[in-house]
C-alpha cells in the first residue's frame, strides 16, 4: 500500500459512463487511505485538482466533467496516465458504535460514500443512503447502490432517490426524505458530501435533532498540504483539517 508525495503516473484500467457528464476512472495504483480522503490529480502543463476516492484499492475516481480540467480527462482512454499525489486530508470517522446512519450525497458528492457504505455495513450497520439530485439525469451511483444493497441482503441498506423535478424518486431534495427519519428517532448518526447549501441544511436538521453529523467540504485546493491557504474555510485549512468536518 502507497502514498503517492510526488505526483506518481498511473495507468487507466477502466472507464465507465455514470451519466451524460460524469464518468469512474479506475487506475492501476493502490493508496493506504479512508473513505472521505482524497487525492490531486495532474496532467503534465496543464492543471492539478481534487477529487475524492471512490476507491483506494484500485484507486478509483468519479469524475464530473464541469471545467477544463475535467473535459480533458474525460477524453482520456484505457491506456493512458493520469498522474496522483496523496490520499490527503481527514475522511469520516464512521465508529461501530453508529447503528443506524444515513449517507446523504447531492451530486457528485456521492463520490465517497459507496466506499462508506461498504465499511458501515461491514460493521454491522444498518445504512439509508439517500441520493439527491436536480433531474433523473444527474442522478449518480444508484445502480451501484442497488447493487450494494441486494449484495448485502434484505434491509441492511435502504436507498431513497430524490429529483428536484420529481424525474425520479420522491420529488424534493434530500432533506425532505431524511427529516421524518430524524424526527422519528431512526437515524444515529449523518455523513454527508454535497454542495455547501445542502450541506447547511443537513446541518441544521442534525442540530435540531441532536444527531452527529459529518460532511465533507468542497474548497478550492491548490498545495493540498496546507501551505497556500486556497481551502480556507472558516478558520480551517480544508485540505488538512477537512474536507470532512463534524457539524
Ligand atoms: C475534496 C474535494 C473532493 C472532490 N471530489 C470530486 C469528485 O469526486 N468528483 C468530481 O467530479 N469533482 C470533485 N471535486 C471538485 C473538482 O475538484 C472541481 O470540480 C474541479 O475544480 C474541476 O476542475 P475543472 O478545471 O474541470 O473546472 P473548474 O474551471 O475548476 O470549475 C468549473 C466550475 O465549477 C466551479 N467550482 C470548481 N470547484 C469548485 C469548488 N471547490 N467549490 C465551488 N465551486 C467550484 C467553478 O467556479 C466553475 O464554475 C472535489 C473537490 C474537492 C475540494
Ligand atoms: S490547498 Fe493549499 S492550504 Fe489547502
Amino acid at each position: 500500500m502507497n502514498c503517492f508525495t510526488l505526483p506518481t503516473a498511473a495507468r487507466i484500467t477502466g472507464i465507465e459512463t455514470d451519466n451524460y457528464r460524469t464518468k469512474t476512472f479506475v487506475l492501476d495504483a493502490q493508496l493506504e487511505a479512508a473513505p472521505g480522503q482524497f487525492i490531486m490529480a495532474w496532467l503534465p502543463r496543464f492543471d492539478e485538482k481534487p477529487f475524492s476516492l471512490v476507491s483506494a484499492d484500485p484507486v478509483t475516481l468519479m469524475i464530473t466533467a464541469v471545467g477544463p480540467f475535467t473535459r480533458l480527462v474525460h477524453e482520456l482512454q484505457v491506456g493512458d496516465r493520469l498522474w496522483l499525489r496523496g490520499p490527503f486530508g481527514r475522511g469520516f470517522d464512521a465508529p461501530a458504535t453508529s447503528r443506524r446512519v444515513a449517507l446523504v450525497g447531492g451530486g457528485y458528492g456521492v463520490a465517497p460514500l459507496l466506499w462508506l457504505a461498504r465499511r458501515q455495513l461491514a460493521q454491522g450497520a444498518h445504512v439509508t443512503a439517500i441520493i439527491g439530485a436536480r433531474t433523473e439525469a444527474d442522478l449518480l451511483y444508484g445502480p451501484r447502490f442497488a447493487a450494494l444493497a441486494d449484495a448485502n441482503g434484505a434491509g441492511a441498506l435502504s436507498l431513497r432517490l430524490t429529483t428536484e423535478d420529481g424525474s425520479a424518486g420522491a420529488h424534493g431534495r434530500v432533506t425532505d426524505v431524511l427529516a421524518p427519519l430524524l424526527d422519528a428517532g431512526q437515524i444515529d448518526a449523518i455523513y454527508a458530501c454535497g454542495p455547501h447549501g445542502m450541506l447547511h441544511a443537513l446541518a441544521q436538521f442534525a442540530r435540531r435533532t441532536s444527531t452527529p453529523c459529518q460532511a465533507s467540504w468542497e474548497a478550492y485546493m491548490r498545495c493540498a498540504i496546507g501551505i497556500c491557504g486556497a481551502c480556507e474555510h472558516d478558520g480551517k485549512v480544508l485540505c488538512m483539517d477537512g474536507p470532512v468536518l463534524a457539524l
